[in-house]
């Protein structure tokens, strides 16, 4: 804990970097940043609407609300602006008896969202300067949090959206958080890898109970203040992805607003932490360099190792202005306690991002992944390509599911029939921008029919930017807030 003596010194630097910083983005290129333009191009209004109109039939039973984030600036890009960090705007899709009830985005409350909404900023505790939260919606325990990595608090959401409060689970979040928070269906508790842009010397490990209450917070030593997307569990460790992307201060002097890049001096190592105990236990194991923003999940194989499914690029934010080299592809990691290594296995060679399975299963075998295309020709706005695909790990089967000329897929959730349904027995829902007519439809798709066309689509008549990352919050049996009320 730093005193005051150290406290004041560290303001004061940060006040000098933060205005050499500000001296040399006047410097960087004015040309507007590629994910504030064409299909990422912001939404400038707030809408709500209701009965939305719908292509097929809705599956008996698929009913609650589908939850989404991006990052959606509300004023203009300034110079230095980069993707991850843009105001976060949340939307929602309410499913009721068959009909689709209402559709609402928000902007999330930020101060500076507010500032250039010409509003009041959302109520609650902030953590520092920066409160811009636009990763991730995720439940925890009945509660709907936003969530971001490396900084703000999260925001705690009313099922309508028509409520906001910043809130670092209820006065029990020591730091910051994550914006790939992982339940495990197993036992309840939502784990975390949380790492700090402005803590370089470790990481930590937070568990966050069904109540919504913070139950652990363990901190893991690393160098350089690397930065970790996105973590795994399984039954007996939590994973931490300690890959050379970190802190760069150059980057920050430079007026980059994103300040983590490609660093070859930091090394690559994946953290196996068991589940109960402390940063001291943990065992590194060691990989090729490269860089993982999603895991699609890992499990404990019968020979003490560990089984990794992750979409891996070779590198990432090399160039001094941050951005993407070459698009992912997903690989199986066979992470070997034993012997202290990592076996990388391509899967597919496909560009692909957004790695998401039957998540009743996150922590334990699974046999099928999701993901979606993303353009190989070097399209730097990662939208364009049509498809997503099913892999079967167990019989290494690739289906596709293409969705047709200009038609844009994001990330897509499976969703089981029922609570006894088999790991494919379900629906797979998702966002579909068409860039010929700029609307998006949200595309109900039958998992097991995977190539057969969506058995329902609602059309939302706008053009949702394509965003980070959404979840599908089943209807309550008493739903005290009303995910299917009127808007
Ligand atoms: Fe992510």
């Amino acid at each position: 804990m730093p005193n005051r003596v150290q406290s004041a010194l560290r303001a004061a630097a940060e006040a000098g970097i933060g205005l050499w910083a500000a001296c040399n983005r006047l410097r960087l290129s004015g040309t507007p940043n590629p994910f504030v333009v064409g299909v990422h191009a912001p939404m400038r209004e707030e809408l709500t609407l209701a009965d939305l109109p719908v292509t097929g039939a809705i599956p008996p039973g698929f009913e609650g609300l589908y939850l989404k984030m991006g990052a959606n600036p509300a004023g203009p890009a300034t110079r230095g602006h980069d993707w991850f960090l843009g105001d976060g705007m949340v939307h929602g899709l309410a499913i009721e008896g068959g009909r689709a009830a209402w559709y609402r985005n928000r902007w999330i409350g930020s101060r500076p969202a507010a500032a250039a909404l010409g509003r009041p900023a959302a109520p609650g505790p902030r953590r520092g300067g920066n409160d811009t939260v636009n990763t991730n919606v995720v439940a925890i325990g009945s509660r709907i949090f936003a969530v971001v990595e490396a900084g703000s608090y999260p925001v705690e959401l009313s099922r309508t959206l028509e409520e906001q409060r910043y809130n670092p689970f209820d006065g029990t979040l020591a730091g910051s958080f994550t914006g790939h928070p992982h339940h495990d269906p197993l036992t309840g508790e939502t784990h975390a890898i949380a790492y700090d842009g402005r803590v370089w010397d470790s990481v930590r490990h937070v568990v966050v109970a069904p109540t919504g209450r913070v139950v652990r917070d363990r901190p893991v030593a690393v160098e350089h203040g690397p930065c970790i997307h996105d973590c795994a569990i399984t039954a007996r460790f939590a994973i931490v992805l300690d890959l050379p992307v970190t802190f760069s201060l150059g980057a920050l002097l430079a007026g980059h607003r994103f300040p983590f890049r490609w660093n070859p001096a930091h090394g690559a190592r994946v953290g196996l932490l068991p589940r109960r105990g402390d940063g001291a236990d943990i065992l590194w194991c060691e990989v090729e360099p490269c860089f993982v923003f999603h895991v699609a999940n890992a499990y404990d194989d019968a020979d003490g190792r560990v089984i990794l499914d992750v979409v891996a690029y070779d590198t990432v934010f090399t160039a001094a202005g941050g951005g993407f080299d070459e698009p992912g592809r997903l690989e199986r990691w066979t992470v070997d306690p034993a012997a202290r290594r990592v076996a990388r296995r391509v899967l597919d060679p496909t560009p692909q991002e957004f790695p998401r399975i039957d998540e009743r299963r996150f922590g334990r075998r699974h046999r099928y992944a999701y993901t979606v295309s993303v353009p190989a020709d070097g399209n730097t706005q990662l939208a364009g390509a049509t498809r997503i695909y099913k892999h079967d790990l167990e019989t290494g089967e690739r289906r596709v599911h293409e969705f047709g000329p200009d038609r844009v897929p994001g990330e897509f959730v499976f969703v089981p029939a029922h609570p006894g349904a088999g790991e494919d027995e379900g629906w797979l829902v998702g966002l579909v921008i068409d860039t010929a007519t700029d609307t998006t439809d949200f595309a109900i798709l039958d998992a097991r029919s995977f190539e057969a066309p969506p058995v329902a689509t609602i059309r939302l008549g706008h053009r949702i930017p394509p965003g980070f990352h959404g979840n599908w919050f089943p209807a309550r049996a008493t739903d005290p807030d009303g995910a299917g009320a009127g808007p």
